[in-house]
């Protein structure tokens, strides 16, 4: 079931629940999906009273701003969108999973007291982007959400070489389309793509994944200079090895191959690819930046 705020708050009955995870009561809006809307709510709420919440809240350049983050029910999307929240922004949570977003969205409300949206769906799917075409508020775009596959490129069925396509560079695509049109009407806004060090290095066992990312780093180029003339800036991330859910099924050989190659010798953490997120967010002189967070893997 897809969560969209609706045009109007009349229009559409009401929900009034607590936030599992902080005292504060905030409104949920459930409705079939037209155009995606953000409901203002008016937070009264005192964060200081509130010993989980407590000190949380950093003011910073990125205060009241609004993120929409793919992929952000787990991983590296996740992180992103906490520490966007931490630093005083509203996201807007996209992924498959309304259970697993709701999560995300109790642990982030704990952060400002504000509320956070949730968009449940498939990036790779135009319709699911239609929700968005009106949409002129999103100042940040982050698409983190991702699909991995390994196996040798004469041996991966048609099905999955779409499905990483589809869901790694048409989703980062349709996205950016979407929410880019609103930016330029806006003359702001900034959008980070989370690519691989695999799309500019190639790698066995992972063509399809890895044919998609380096379509995100073109993608992202050719982006920042059509954009950028219009004051929207596009960035990409290349990171390594992560410890996420993808690099978790990893066969122990591969993994003691990896973490032999990296020269730092141990994986990245998902903050480390939330701290670059934060400073593409925040460096107004950052465009086409293509930043890899590798561990040195790409000087080896
Ligand atoms: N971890 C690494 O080592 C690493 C390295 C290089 C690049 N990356 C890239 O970083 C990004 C995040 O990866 P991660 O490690 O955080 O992976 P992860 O833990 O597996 O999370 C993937 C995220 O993408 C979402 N997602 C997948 N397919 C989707 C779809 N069709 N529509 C909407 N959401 C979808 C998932 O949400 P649901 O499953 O809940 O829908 C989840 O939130 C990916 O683009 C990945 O390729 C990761």
């Amino acid at each position: 079931m897809r969560i969209f705020c609706p045009r109007t708050v009349r229009q559409l009955p009401k929900i009034v629940s607590s936030c599992p995870h902080s005292p504060h009561t905030f409104l949920r809006i459930r409705a079939k999906p037209q155009h995606y809307r953000p409901v203002s709510t008016s937070a009264s709420t005192n964060l200081n009273s509130d010993p989980i919440c407590k000190g949380k809240v950093g003011a910073s350049s990125l205060a009241g701003k609004k993120c929409l983050v793919t992929g952000a029910s787990r991983g590296i999307g996740k992180a992103i969108a906490e520490r966007f929240a931490k630093q005083g922004a509203r996201c807007v949570l996209v992924g498959r999973s309304h259970a697993t977003l709701e999560g995300v969205r109790g642990e982030l409300e704990c952060f400002d007291g504000k509320s956070h949206d949730i968009v449940v769906g498939d990036v790779g799917d135009a319709k699911f982007w239609e929700g968005f075409r009106r949409v002129r508020d999103i100042d940040i775009l982050v698409n983190a959400a991702g699909v991995t596959h390994h196996s040798p490129c004469v041996l991966t069925s048609e099905n999955v070489i779409e499905e990483v396509l589809r869901t790694n560079l048409l989703g980062t695509m349709l996205g950016c389309r979407t929410v880019g049109k609103g930016m330029m009407a806006n003359r702001d806004g900034c959008i980070i793509n989370v690519a691989s060090l695999l799309g500019l290095k190639g790698g066995r066992g992972s063509a399809a994944y890895v044919a998609s990312k380096a379509g995100v780093i073109g993608f992202t180029r050719a982006l920042a200079a059509e954009l950028g003339e219009k004051q929207v800036r596009v960035n990409v991330i290349l990171p390594g090895y992560i410890e996420t859910d993808m690099t978790a099924g990893m066969a122990p050989e591969a993994r003691s191959a990896a973490l032999n190659a990296i020269p730092l010798k141990h994986f990245g953490q998902a903050s480390d690819i939330a701290d670059a997120a934060e400073f593409l967010a925040t460096n107004k002189y950052a465009n086409n930046c293509v930043l890899n967070l590798d561990g040195g893997l790409s000087a080896t």
